[in-house]
């Protein structure tokens, strides 16, 4: 068995940082013990709410936004924070030195179904010269995260992370309740043959990605002159978890389904920790033909195109669009 490193020790890592992504970890322990715990916890199912993307609520996305939202602002650690579930942003410690965005809850339509989920997020520096009620102190391009994560709750709860000097994986020992470092470099193969795409919105992709797709599904016998496989989790930790593992194309383009939204995932709390994430791995994560890391947000639930992963698949695909 290989020898496993101390939890968490990250080379360079000021102390308060440390302190807040310990923070984050408790409460997604918590989340993780209630997920597993599934009917038995009793919050599995809907609440009759919707959240402000006009989403109905699962019990879980509440209750693991209260957890998150709870410890952190007790904690002093954050400035304010951002989440999915939260109309507003929320205002924390006006002293302390970071901003927090999250997804408590990422691809909760799988808790009824005992599948993948997971919780996303993505830590920046506070502008000292903004109140901390001021929703634009979270304005900043995802390149000035300081640290992104998520925990995949899985047969195993697993802990991404980054703090800008390469990707981490980390493994819940439930025996001692400590994450255990269980891959210390995490790299995205630069080419693969696997892609996640939701294939019912086929008909309503733009025309590069519906070209891009039918090549790729052309096989050996189309201009790709390739096999390929599709796998779709339907949760974008799972999706993301597996480009880290093996590598593999990630796209939730935009579409013409609904004109008044183009796109699905939100740059704040899934797009910009993702991204870093891919990045640090060697991978590469684009919005459309921009970086993902480069987007000036221009409100806390904006949403965006998002293709990332094994870095040459993502520039074939992005030549599409060219
Ligand atoms: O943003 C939420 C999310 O559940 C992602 O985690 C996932 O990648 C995507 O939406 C799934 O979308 P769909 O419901 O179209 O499969």
């Amino acid at each position: 068995m290989r020898r496993l490193p101390p939890v968490l020790i990250e080379d360079g890592c000021p102390r308060d940082l440390l302190s807040l992504i310990r923070t984050i970890l408790a409460a997604c322990k918590e989340i993780s013990f209630r997920v597993s715990q599934g009917e038995l916890s009793g919050v599995l199912g809907s609440t009759l709410d919707e959240n402000i993307q006009g989403e109905t609520q699962k019990k879980l996305d509440v209750l693991s936004n209260q957890l998150l939202k709870d410890i952190l602002l007790e904690s002093g650690y954050v400035k304010a924070i951002a989440s999915e579930e939260e109309d507003y942003t929320v205002a924390g410690n006006p002293d302390a030195e970071y901003i927090v965005a999250f997804d408590p809850l990422d691809g909760s339509s799988n808790t009824d179904i005992n599948s993948l989920v997971g919780t996303i997020f993505s830590i920046m520096k506070a502008p000292k010269d903004k109140a901390a009620d001021d929703q634009s102190i979270f304005m900043q391009a995802g390149k000035h995260q300081v640290a992104a994560g998520y925990v995949l709750y899985g047969p195993s709860t697993m802990l991404a992370l980054t703090i800008g000097k390469g990707t981490r994986l980390f493994t819940l020992d439930r025996t001692h309740g400590s994450f255990l470092l269980t891959e210390d470099k995490v790299t995205i193969p630069e080419d693969t043959k696997e892609f996640a795409i939701n294939a019912s919105n086929q008909r309503h992709w733009l025309a590069p990605m519906q070209n891009y797709i039918a090549d790729c599904l052309a096989g050996e016998e189309g201009p790709r002159k390739k096999n390929f496989n599709m796998r779709w989790i339907a949760c974008m930790v799972g999706d993301v978890h597996r480009l880290l593992c093996r590598g593999g194309l990630f796209t939730y383009p935009e579409d013409t389904k609904n004109p008044e939204k183009p796109f699905k995932l939100r740059l704040l709390y899934e797009a910009n920790p993702m991204a870093m994430l891919v990045e640090q791995a060697g991978g590469v994560a684009y919005a459309g033909l921009d970086r993902i890391l480069d987007i000036e947000p221009q409100e806390i639930h904006q949403r965006v195109a998002v293709t990332m992963g094994s870095k040459n698949e993502v520039e074939i695909c992005l030549d599409y669009h060219k």
